[in-house]
């Protein structure tokens, strides 16, 4: 029997069905975070129901805002108006670096002290990202050897021209917090434009920002008013069924009201250079974010190969490690470069996805930056250690779908950092 940490995948004969999923985890925690700092009540529908955005509405809470979950499943959050009351305790982001790494610089020009903590996995994660522009505008605060706990004492900020040097919506984001509350112009410059929900929802909720080419400008102070919304789906938990129907000849997988964001659908480019039928339908927009309804099924003579790097690997950064999983399916492989990233996400991701895939009995090659999955490989159930990290226990359920035998997920309750539904949802559309 499986304990609530273990979880037993079968293989899978095909992959079918239509879903509606819960909110992108990546705009709830803005629309959480930027809704508690606003003047009003927000509320939101389809909200994310992951642990990490459970975690800023805490410490949001902690500061001051109100949250209330209504009978509706509706989250209501009623802003502090601009002014944070420091807490006591210390703010605790869980595991989720999205927290900590934007509310540090929401926090950094506040009245007060506050201390930022998170889990062992956060507590590995780097920091001094944050660090250097915030010092940069003047604020004091303290890292623990270039890891959390984070020590603020809130001090006003100067203005500042900042270029990034990790392509990171979690920096960008974090600087154009601190500048929301800056006198001045403070802009975020950036190599590859990475995720831009931050500035979407900024929008919605009354700032104004100005954007060109990779850069991005905030002229502060501004304030922010209360808005109204309804969470697009999480199509980074959709990555992990869509990559499972991509394996399956005569599946055919619908996914409704899905966040389209050009910068967070590279997937979909991809799967269709794997040769996965992808359309797109009902597209529309909501607080400028772009939703629509996604269907896939997979190609009669099974994926093909393909390669990922660049600028392509910063956009997929969540999505390369069920891509990772998949790869030995294909026919000739996929190659990824250019994601040294993935080495300090909530786990080392290369690291796992290669011990992983080796453990099913796949044949790779691990780089500094990346992996290099040959395809046309038969991979055996076994025992998954997803080391406690959300995106590897998913991505390996995935892969356990086309294996021969049983595999055995450990640490599978951390899918609820992002996506608590997963193994239900996964239940419902592999067909046994
Ligand atoms: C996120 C940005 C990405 C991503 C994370 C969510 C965000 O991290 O991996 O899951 O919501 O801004 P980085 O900003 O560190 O690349």
């Amino acid at each position: 029997m499986n304990t609530s940490h273990e979880r037993t995948i079968r293989p899978a004969r095909n992959v079918t069905g239509s879903l509606n999923l819960p909110g992108d985890k990546s705009i709830s925690h803005r629309y959480g975070m930027l809704a508690a700092f606003a003047e009003g009540t927000s509320r939101f529908s389809n909200f994310s129901t992951g642990a990490d955005c459970a975690s800023t509405l805490a410490c949001m809470e902690a500061l001051g805002a109100q949250v209330k979950k209504l009978d509706d499943g509706v989250v209501e959050v009623t802003g502090v108006g601009g002014k944070v009351t420091p807490s006591k305790h210390a703010l605790d982001c869980g595991n989720s670096g999205s927290t900590m790494r934007m509310m540090s610089g929401l926090l950094a020009p506040q009245w007060g002290g506050f201390t930022l903590v998170g889990d062992a996995s956060l507590s590995r994660r780097p920091m001094e990202r944050i660090r250097a522009p915030l010092a940069a505008m003047g604020a004091q605060l303290t890292l623990t050897l270039g890891h959390a706990p984070i020590m603020i004492q809130g001090t006003p900020l100067k203005a500042i021209d900042y270029t990034s040097p990790v392509p990171s919506a979690q920096v960008k984001t974090c600087v154009l917090l601190a500048g929301l509350q800056t006198e001045g112009t403070t802009t975020v410059r950036e190599s590859v434009r990475t995720r831009d929900h931050s500035e979407l929802a900024l929008r919605a909720f009354g700032a104004e920002l100005t954007r060109e080419g990779n850069s991005v400008s905030i002229e502060g102070p501004q304030r922010l008013h209360a808005i109204e919304a309804v969470v697009p789906g999480d199509l980074s938990s959709a990555a992990f069924f869509l990559c499972a129907a991509a394996l399956f000849p005569g599946s055919a997988l619908m996914l409704h009201h899905l966040g389209m964001n050009p910068t967070r659908a590279a997937l979909l480019d991809v799967l269709t250079a794997l040769g996965a039928e992808i359309a797109v339908l009902n597209l529309e927009e909501k607080h400028a974010e772009l939703v629509g309804t996604v269907q896939v099924s997979a190609p009669a003579g099974g994926l093909r190969s393909t390669e990922i790097s660049g600028a392509l690997s910063a956009q997929l950064i969540d999505e390369l490690p069920v891509l990772a999983a998949i790869a030995p399916y294909t026919s000739g492989g996929i190659r990824i470069r250019d994601a040294r990233e993935l080495r300090v996400k909530e786990s080392d991701r290369i690291d796992l996805v290669a011990k992983n895939l080796r453990a099913m009995g796949a044949e790779l090659k691990e780089f500094e930056d990346g992996l290099e999955i040959p395809g046309g490989q038969t991979l055996h159930g076994t025992t998954i250690d997803s080391g406690g990290d959300h995106r590897i226990a998913m991505a390996f359920s995935v892969a356990a779908l086309r294996a021969s035998g049983d595999t055995l997920i450990q640490g599978a309750e951390s899918a609820a950092i992002s996506f608590p539904e997963f193994f239900d949802l996964l239940d419902k559309i592999a067909e046994r």
